[in-house]
């Protein structure tokens, strides 16, 4: 796939349903009395993989084009899987399903492709340990797969290392199988769905600074969920927007959960002009319309809380930053080393085939704005985020970039190309 300059970016784009949230509406709705309807429930390929492991564990799972429909199963309804589940590239689907599965009173296996079993997995199974659970690692190596041996489990206070809201959220899982309260204490607060769904869905769960707690007893009770726009995927627009001369976006109906929002505030203090247009903070998740313009941009420094609100975005600001003048610095950031790719290393690397004069430290990058980008083949490591990422930067430099690899966005935006295009178009 080959992307040149743009002239202009105008028009109107509405991203697909929130990934983290169309998983978790999967799996909370399999865990519950009745049938919970989701709208706007993301088909990228990783909440696919979440669909079909609930239908194995004996969910009936309908797909319509108007909505998912969720036949739940209760707390104690799912059944033993018929072999190995396949999460795909989804660590999300591998980390939240361990803390259903530790639960349940049957063997289960799970893996996914290559990325997925590099991914680290004991940042689940150490603390699922602790609550009583048996997880085998088939390799040692502290990856998938793995065997999961359904246990009694008891609640604990975990204090994790890493802010992660896929670890928070498999241990609140499991805490609704849990003999007493169970509660997570992260560094800084990570995405707060699970919380906010799970308290929609009737779960006691009790949220204090960066501790949350889940007491067990309560029965879950099936939703309708309207899914809002991924702000992640709004963030590569945002990016285009902010980079391409004579731009302006408007993108539609965006999740601005608090706990998700950090590249708007990023954004904003390198001087971008983001509007919020008909906010909706009514029901859990608020929701808006952003109107990006093209701004002058100027670097900043990247760290501490905000880092877990736009951790999947990092790729983008380290892309933005490049177009910005002075430096930027993305601090406190080692977790990108393992997401689908490492990508501290990918985007330097790719970066710096772009021109760019950027370095990688320890838990993040420097990057020196100002440096023109030209085109050249960008090697996507099959992450979706990275394939994005490029076809923006591409957006401003000179020449031809070529992705490689660039079909992985199917895993969170599988018409990303085909949206970017309508904008240069109207
Ligand atoms: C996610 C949490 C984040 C994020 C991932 C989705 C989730 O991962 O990077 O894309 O849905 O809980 P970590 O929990 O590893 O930070």
């Amino acid at each position: 796939m080959k992307f040149t300059r743009a002239n202009a970016l105008r028009g109107t784009v509405t991203v697909p349903g929130d990934k983290s949230i169309s998983h978790r509406s999967i799996m909370f709705g399999a865990l519950s009395q009745g049938t919970t309807r989701v709208t706007n429930f993301l088909r990228g390929a990783d909440c696919l993989s979440t669909i079909d492991c609930f239908r194995r564990l004996g969910v009936r799972i309908e797909d319509t084009p108007e909505e998912i429909r969720i036949h739940g199963r209760g707390l104690y309804g799912l059944r033993a899987p018929d072999g190995m589940l396949d999460v795909g590239n989804s660590g999300t689907t591998a980390r939240l399903i361990c803390g259903i599965l530790a639960g349940q009173n049957f063997v289960s296996e799970l893996n996914g492709d290559a990325s997925l079993q590099s991914r680290p997995m004991k940042r689940i199974t150490e603390p699922l340990s602790q609550m009583g659970a048996q997880i085998e690692c088939l390799l040692q190596n502290g990856c998938a797969p793995l065997r999961i041996h359904g246990s009694c489990l008891h609640g604990i206070h975990y204090r994790s290392a890493v802010a992660s809201a896929q670890v928070k959220s498999c241990l609140l899982l499991a805490g609704l199988y849990a003999d007493g309260p169970t509660s997570v204490t992260e560094p800084f607060l990570s995405r707060n769905h699970s919380e906010i769904m799970l308290r929609h869905f009737g779960a006691s769960v009790v949220s204090e600074g960066t501790t949350a707690t889940i007491y067990p007893g309560a029965e879950l009770h099936a939703q309708e969920i309207r899914v809002p726009g991924d702000i992640s995927s709004a963030a590569a627009f945002i990016a285009a927007g902010l980079i391409v001369p004579d731009s302006e976006i408007r993108i539609c109906h965006v999740g601005i959960n608090p706990t998700r929002d950090g590249i708007l505030k990023v954004c904003r203090a390198m001087g971008a002009d983001i509007t919020l247009l008909n906010e909706n903070h009514g029901n859990g998740e608020p929701t808006a319309d952003l109107l990006v313009r093209h701004s002058t941009l100027h670097g900043a420094v990247v760290e501490g809380a905000v880092i877990p609100t736009l951790i999947d975005e990092l790729p983008l600001v380290a892309a933005l930053a490049c177009y910005a003048k002075g430096t930027t610095v993305i601090k406190d950031a080692q977790e990108l080393k393992v997401k689908e790719s490492n990508r501290i290393d990918v985007m330097v690397n790719n970066l710096r085939a772009m021109g760019a004069c950027v370095t990688a430290t320890e838990d993040g990058m420097i990057i020196e704005g100002d440096h023109p980008l030209r085109g050249t083949v960008i090697d996507s490591c099959l992450d979706h985020r990275i394939a994005m990422t490029f076809a923006v930067a591409a957006l401003g430099a000179d020449g031809e970039t070529g992705i490689r690899g660039a079909d992985c966005v199917r895993i969170s935006y599988p018409d990303f190309y085909k949206d970017l295009e309508k904008l240069q178009k109207s």
